[in-house]
């Protein structure tokens, strides 16, 4: 009998024998709750036939993708918006959205025999290819600029086995000295230049037309460096060909003032912004974002950092979503262009919800009223709380 501090192996203890318990797994048990984890497949299985994935691509998945289109309750109508939903990207394994076209990009990098995977960026990217590489057993190196990505972001490459870099000259030079060095190795280049990242983020287009039955009016979304909507409208384009929906959205971007190089027509030497995901002043898919905004008849505007901040607590406050600062930045420009008839009140939007706010809850915690300290008894607390 295995004792307690020797307690065996698995097999040992339940008195079988290792092929069957293996067996048991191995070959048989998968999850057929439809109900599990939101959705049942990832973003491959789900959308195969639309992905570059074939015979030999080795099978990734860590259930990404079928995120909520959560219709909103009281932003939409304090606005006199006829309807408005939330593509709420923070539920995504690492929260945020790059797990869609993480998973692609890592299966295709997988199939091309690499076995080291490398990035740079402001947060969520190193998050994501960290936890796909530790689910392939490749090796992680994340490049970051030096004191300006959340905290939490780099716990999770961290947590999940990444080698860390920080270097200093902020994401531009990051991503600049990435693409040296995987043009240089054979090191797999991870960032949203690599179409794979694109193939798979491009999915979220699709369940959105998915959920709707039909594209909505406007897509808003944050711009960094500029992946997310060059993916955005090819999903739609590609949708829209196959007969799924009858229209386009216009695509609506929004950057951070003192990160707005698409909006000014100009690089930004030291972008500035409480929006650390979209800190970028040179980004990579520039092309990609002025095509999405000029073929769709949308725009790519600026927000200030107080326009930001009061749209990250305002949703959460009155929607129950709480998202990170870049996220909100489209939801500050809808307010915008709502309240200046911009947008037309009959319109259905959607708007893009990129990351969970437990990645990056600093800033806005700065304008939220701090916990009560309380020394006393229940009569105390209902005084001060005015019960
Ligand atoms: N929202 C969040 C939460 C992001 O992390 C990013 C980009 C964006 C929006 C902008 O998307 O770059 O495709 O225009 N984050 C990248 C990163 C740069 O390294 O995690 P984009």
């Amino acid at each position: 009998m295995p004792s307690i501090s020797n307690p065996g192996t698995f097999a040992e203890r339940t008195q079988k024998s290792p092929r069957e318990v293996g067996g048991g797994f191995v070959g048989g048990l998968r999850a057929r709750d439809p109900f599990n984890g939101g959705g049942l497949m990832g973003v491959i299985a789900r959308y195969r036939e639309h992905l570059p994935i074939g015979p030999n691509t080795p099978e990734v998945d860590l259930h990404e993708g079928s995120t909520p289109l959560v219709e909103s309750r009281n932003i939409a109508r304090a606005l006199g918006l006829k309807q408005l939903f939330f593509k709420y990207e923070g539920v995504n394994p690492t929260g945020s959205f790059k797990d869609r076209g993480m998973v692609v990009a890592v299966a295709k990098a997988l199939e091309a025999g690499h076995r080291v995977l490398m990035c740079a960026s402001t947060g969520n990217t190193s998050a994501s290819m960290a936890a796909y590489a530790a689910r392939t057993g490749v090796r992680a190196i994340v490049v970051v600029p030096s004191g300006e990505i959340a905290l939490n972001k780099l716990s999770q490459a961290l947590m999940y086995g990444a080698k860390v870099v920080a270097i200093k000259g902020g994401f531009d030079k990051a991503l600049e000295t990435v693409r040296e060095l995987c043009h240089r190795y054979p090191v797999a280049l991870m960032n949203s230049i690599n179409p794979h990242r694109i193939e798979g983020q491009k999915t979220a287009a699709y369940e959105v037309i998915d959920t709707l039955g039909e594209a909505p009016d406007y897509l808003l979304l944050p711009v960094g460096n500029a992946g997310n909507i060059t993916a955005y409208w090819k999903g739609f384009r590609e949708y829209h060909a196959a007969g799924r929906s009858t229209r386009l959205p216009r695509m609506v971007g929004a950057q951070a003032d003192g990160a707005a190089p698409i909006v000014t027509g100009q690089p930004v030497a030291n972008p500035r912004t409480v929006a650390s995901a979209i800190r970028i002043g040179n980004p990579a898919s520039w092309e990609g974002a002025t095509s999405a905004r000029d073929e769709s008849g949308g725009a790519i505007e600026a927000v200030t950092d107080t326009e930001i901040i009061s749209a990250q607590i305002r949703l959460a406050g009155s929607e129950g979503l709480f998202c990170e600062p870049a996220s909100a930045a489209p939801l500050a420009l809808l307010f915008r262009l709502v309240q200046s008839g911009r947008i037309e009140k009959e319109a259905t939007a959607v708007v893009v919800l990129t990351g969970s706010g437990l990645k990056d809850p600093d800033a806005a915690l700065k304008n939220v009223e701090p916990p009560i300290e309380l020394e006393g008894d229940a009569r105390t607390l209902a005084k001060v709380l005015k019960l």
